[in-house]
């Protein structure tokens, strides 16, 4: 064999090796190589990718440094809505009051609502449009409807500065990947909600903090009365301000029963808060 024989060979040899690691890298999770039949149920194709995933956040400072500005500027956003979004934002409240330490949590007890991995998973199907929905689109429904504000433009610094620290508390976690400390469990207990024992619920449980009218204090957002959530957003709906409640709070001290957190839940959405104009309910 010639010289130039046997380097195409090797090349050959080299390009067939590739492309099959390749193609079993790409469909091997569809193949179960311990059997012999290759399994794929619709049940397998409508799962979310990715397996199990961890929670490890990036440290913000450790952003790349053509970032860093964008990714502390949506961290501030988060934090401090009121100044670093003003004009948008219609209520007293901060992201933070619900999205605690501006999202960077692992959800669930004492957690608020995460928002690490939430760049992994939208665009994401929207009941409310029957469609799929991007997350400047969606982050615009929180400032619309729980800050009772108006929507950032999408090519805003703000909203530049909000998807990338998204982006960048997301690192490492697999595009639409299943997240489990994302969303909120709902309650399960059939419980017929008692706005009437949910009114002392709060009084024992939530004026402390948050005053005898719901109205908050310089430290404690208001929980109704102008200052708060509109009749639009998410924590006016029974089962996400339960479960939130039932997490939660007491700030640091969840402790209510599913059945206290139905009830106070119930109450507090009975309250008057200002109107979304564009509720589709
Ligand atoms: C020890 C003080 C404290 C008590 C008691 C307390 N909260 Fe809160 N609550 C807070 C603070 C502080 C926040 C904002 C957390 C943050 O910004 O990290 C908050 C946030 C909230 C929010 C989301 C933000 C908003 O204002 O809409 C809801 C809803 C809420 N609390 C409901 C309740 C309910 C219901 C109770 C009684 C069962 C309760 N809280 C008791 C301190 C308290
Ligand atoms: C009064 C509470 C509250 C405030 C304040 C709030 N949000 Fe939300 N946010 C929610 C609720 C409730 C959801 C829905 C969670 C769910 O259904 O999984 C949500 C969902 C989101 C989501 C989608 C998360 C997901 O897992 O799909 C994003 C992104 C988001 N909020 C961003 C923001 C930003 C940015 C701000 C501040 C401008 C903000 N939110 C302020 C309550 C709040």
């Amino acid at each position: 064999m010639k010289k130039s024989e046997i380097k195409f060979g090797v090349v050959v040899v080299i390009t067939f090796a590739v492309i099959g690691a390749a193609v079993s890298l790409i469909f091997g999770r569809f193949i179960d190589f311990g059997s012999s039949k290759t399994i794929e149920t619709s049940a397998q194709k409508t799962k979310p990718i990715g397996g199990t995933v961890s929670f490890s956040p990036p440290l913000l400072q450790d952003a790349p440094a053509e970032i860093k500005d964008a990714v502390m500027l949506g961290y501030n956003i988060m934090m401090n809505t009121q100044k670093y979004a003003a004009g948008y934002v219609g209520n007293k409240l901060n992201c933070t009051n619900c999205h605690f330490n501006g999202g960077i949590t692992e959800g669930g007890r004492n957690g608020g609502l995460s928002l690490v991995g939430v760049a992994a998973t939208y665009p994401r199907y929207r009941k409310g449009q029957n469609y799929s929905e991007d997350i400047v689109t969606r982050t615009n429904d929180c400032f619309e409807r729980s800050m009772n504000g108006k929507p950032l433009p999408s090519y805003s610094k703000e909203m530049t500065a909000i998807v990338t620290y998204y982006q960048w508390i997301s690192n490492g976690l697999p595009i639409y990947a299943n997240i489990p400390w994302l969303g909120i469990e709902y309650i399960k207990s059939t419980h017929t909600p008692n706005p009437a024992n949910g009114k002392q619920i709060f009084a024992q449980n939530c004026a402390v903090c948050h005053g005898n009218n719901g109205q908050g204090t310089q430290v404690v957002p208001p929980l109704w009365g102008n200052d708060s959530f509109n009749d639009g957003a998410g924590m006016d709906k029974l089962k996400d301000i339960a479960a939130f409640t039932l997490n939660n709070m007491p700030m640091t001290n969840p402790k209510l029963t599913d059945e206290d957190a139905l009830d106070v839940a119930a109450f507090i959405i009975n309250q008057p808060r200002p109107h979304f104009a564009a509720k589709k309910k």
